[in-house]
């Protein structure tokens, strides 16, 4: 269902998924992400609670999907430091020119896949292209979990360890957020 075989790590919600998942990428500060300006708020405020700077992208009115030309445009040139792709409506992004053009340039691209488990597009899954992929598990999604969940998948041990970390409130601190102490955060890290 997923194209990541490797590490999952589990989270309140797709936001929290997609905070987690960015604050792995080890960006610096100011750092720009282009995202798409057609999408549930949590793809680009997920972008602004790490500190960075979302770049939105026009969208295909066709498909409500982000326009592949104008994210090519800021790739090449150096325009943006990583990218956030969300598949939309169940509908999977065209990633294989992106992909392509972000690697050779060290740009590091996050799926949000809150709305595409499940979904193919030309025999892969959400996860094919990303640094990690982001999973919603609240009741309207495709899988829905009771009141709300989130994962992320990837297979870069750095995103995997930021995201444990991340997840128990008191190891790390998240910028923009409240931290809370719970006795569960009093678990050791593995
Ligand atoms: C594309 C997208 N990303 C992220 C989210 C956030 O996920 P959650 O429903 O777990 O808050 C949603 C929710 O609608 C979404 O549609």
């Amino acid at each position: 269902m997923i194209g990541v075989d490797r590490s999952t790590q589990v989270a309140n919600s797709g936001p929290d998924a997609l905070i987690f998942a960015i604050a792995g990428l080890g960006l610096k500060k100011g750092a720009r992400v282009g995202v798409t300006s057609m999408t549930f708020i949590a793809s680009a405020s997920a972008i602004a609670l790490n500190g960075f700077r979302p770049v939105f992208v026009d969208v295909d009115p066709e498909t409500m999907l982000w326009r592949t030309d104008q994210v090519l445009e800021l790739v090449r040139k150096g325009a943006v430091d990583a990218l956030v792709a969300v598949h939309l409506y169940g509908q999977m992004l065209d990633l294989e020119e992106i992909a392509r053009e972000a690697g050779e340039r060290g740009i590091p691209i996050i799926e949000d896949a809150a709305q595409a488990i499940g979904s193919t597009r030309n025999g892969k899954s959400p996860g094919a292209h990303g640094a990690a992929t982001c999973l919603s598990f609240d009741p309207t999604k495709v899988i829905g979990a009771c009141g709300s969940g989130g994962a992320l998948v990837t297979d870069r041990d750095d995103i995997a360890r930021t995201a444990r970390l991340l997840r128990h409130p008191c190891l790390v601190r998240i910028p923009g957020r409240a931290q809370v102490l719970e006795e569960r955060d009093a678990r050791r890290v593995p």
